[in-house]
């Protein structure tokens, strides 16, 4: 099982390293690792982290032989990012935020050891080992004074999305708060910041400008305040007054294919899937994932694929029509929710329900894997140089093998064979009886005939000293002989 997340791997020297490891669930468990002392002050160890398909999106690099702690903390740190993480032996993530989902994960997740530094953590598949340098991450300013962010939008493709600029008599003072304040001022109810220091105002969003889902967007920071964003190259933070906090676009513009478009409550499509079936709509845990053992996340999940994914585990859970989530139980504080609450259909399949926002589509096993199978006691074909030959009644006044005999608690078949074949005795028949006694012979007394095989299966005569063998019965025989090509012993 292969995640379909995009690996940040530079050249196949990496894979061919990485070889056979593919899968966070067959990482060696590894303890011990120290967490390095030795890194710049500011910045301090934060645990083990959910990679969601990237938890942190500022860039990175890939080094299979060097990596350590330490050295990501320093590249990320010299770029001016807030967090660094390494993950899976050898990659190094930078980024100013954690995006949704990356939340801490079990520390034995973080299984994989840095290349450059085995003592270390370096996350594992999917898990960041991650860094922070203590400084709040930039946010998006919710708005003020009656504004609302309504998110990051992209520039209108036939003309500017907002028509008018404000020219500021010093832009390297930008705010979300200067911006806004001007565009009310000359009464305009929409107001989007670009390329940090650009302010633009305007009664529409026009020409194209849309929503931008991706959380990755509009990440400059406003030069009069590093605390918030204002906006990216041709991306607007914007913000509308009086808005409610939720996209809005004027007819002009189209709506990206891309929303998810909730969709009518109903049972799912697909009650079944591979080997699961549907279980439900459920919530995530409290403060934990509601189903922890492996997730992945990308562009073409299918109920289908995250089964796969899943493969092996009793549940499977799609969420936010990308993500997959795989486990055995459920975390403290996940429970079912109603059925019209798990409306995103899955990327990769729009007539599939893959969850929402905060909530799993939920398949389990339908097919409960049955237990092994209770080993059951036997006759064996072969003991030793022996081979079972009968069950056998005892004579009709005397012991029906009369050579050798012994008893003991710790009788076996095994043991029994042992001492008939012994060097003083080297008899052709043994026989176990009343599960700890062992005779000997070459022949059989008069009137020991065979007995019906059910009476040496009597589990109240289980061989004492190994209770998968039985060993006779009261006055019954479980007798061998020995094989044939052996008889000339
Ligand atoms: C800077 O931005 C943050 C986040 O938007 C905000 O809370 C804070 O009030 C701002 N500070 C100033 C001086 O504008």
């Amino acid at each position: 099982m292969v995640s379909s997340v995009t690996r940040f791997v530079f050249g196949l020297s990496s894979i061919a390293v990485l070889a056979p490891v593919s899968h966070a669930r067959s990482f060696p468990r590894q303890v011990g690792f120290t967490v390095p002392s030795d890194i710049p002050s500011s910045w301090t160890y934060q645990g083990c982290y959910i990679d969601v398909g990237r938890t942190l999106t500022g860039g990175g690099y890939d080094d299979v032989i060097g990596m350590t702690d330490e050295s990501c903390v320093a590249y990320c740190s010299n770029l001016g990012y807030h967090y660094a993480g390494t993950e899976y032996f050898h990659e190094c993530y930078c980024g100013d935020t954690l995006a949704v989902g990356g939340v801490p994960a079990s520390a034995s997740d973080c299984s994989t050891p840095c290349s450059g530094d085995p003592t270390q953590p370096c996350g594992g598949g999917n898990r960041l080992t991650l860094f922070w340098d203590g400084q709040v991450p930039p946010v998006v300013n919710p708005g003020e004074d009656g504004w609302n962010s309504i998110g990051c939008y992209s520039e209108g493709t036939t003309g500017r999305a907002l028509a008018y600029q404000y020219l500021t008599p010093d832009d390297t003072l930008m705010t979300v708060d200067i911006c806004t304040t001007a565009c009310i001022a000359n009464e305009y109810n929409f107001a989007g910041l670009e390329y940090g220091d650009e302010c633009w105002c305007g009664n529409d969003i026009e020409n194209g400008g849309a929503p931008i889902l991706d959380s990755t967007g509009c990440d400059m920071l406003c030069p009069g305040n590093a605390s918030e964003n204002c906006g990216a190259a041709l991306q607007l933070e914007m913000y509308q007054f009086g808005g409610t906090g939720t996209s809005t676009t004027s007819s002009s513009t189209t709506t990206p294919s891309a929303t998810p478009t909730p969709t009518p409550a109903s049972d799912p499509a697909f009650p079944n899937v591979g080997t699961y079936s549907y279980l439900g709509c459920q919530t995530e845990g409290t403060l934990t994932r509601a189903l922890s053992a492996y997730m992945t996340a990308y562009d073409s999940m299918t109920l289908e694929s995250c089964s796969v994914d899943c493969t092996g585990y009793t549940y499977f859970g799609t969420e936010y029509g990308r993500e997959c989530y795989c486990g055995n139980s459920f975390s403290a504080g996940s429970v079912p929710a109603p059925q019209d609450e798990c409306t995103y259909p899955c990327a990769g399949n729009d007539a599939e329900i893959c969850g929402a926002g905060l909530r799993l589509s939920v398949y389990s096993t339908t097919v409960p894997v049955d237990p092994p199978a209770a080993p059951t006691p036997s006759n064996p074909a072969v003991v030793g140089a022996y081979e079972y030959y009968s069950c056998m009644t005892e004579g009709a006044n005397s012991r029906a093998l009369q050579g050798y005999s012994t008893a003991y608690d710790s009788m076996t078949l095994e043991s029994c064979a042992a001492d008939c074949a012994g060097f003083e005795y080297c008899e052709s028949l043994f026989g176990t009886e009343y599960s700890r006694e062992c005779y000997c012979g070459n022949s059989f007394a008069a009137g020991s005939v065979p007995a019906p095989e059910s009476e040496c299966q009597n589990t109240n005569f289980l061989c004492m000293g190994d209770v998968l063998e039985f060993c006779g019965g009261s006055k019954i025989l479980s007798v061998y002989q020995l094989a044939p090509t052996k008889i000339s012993h």
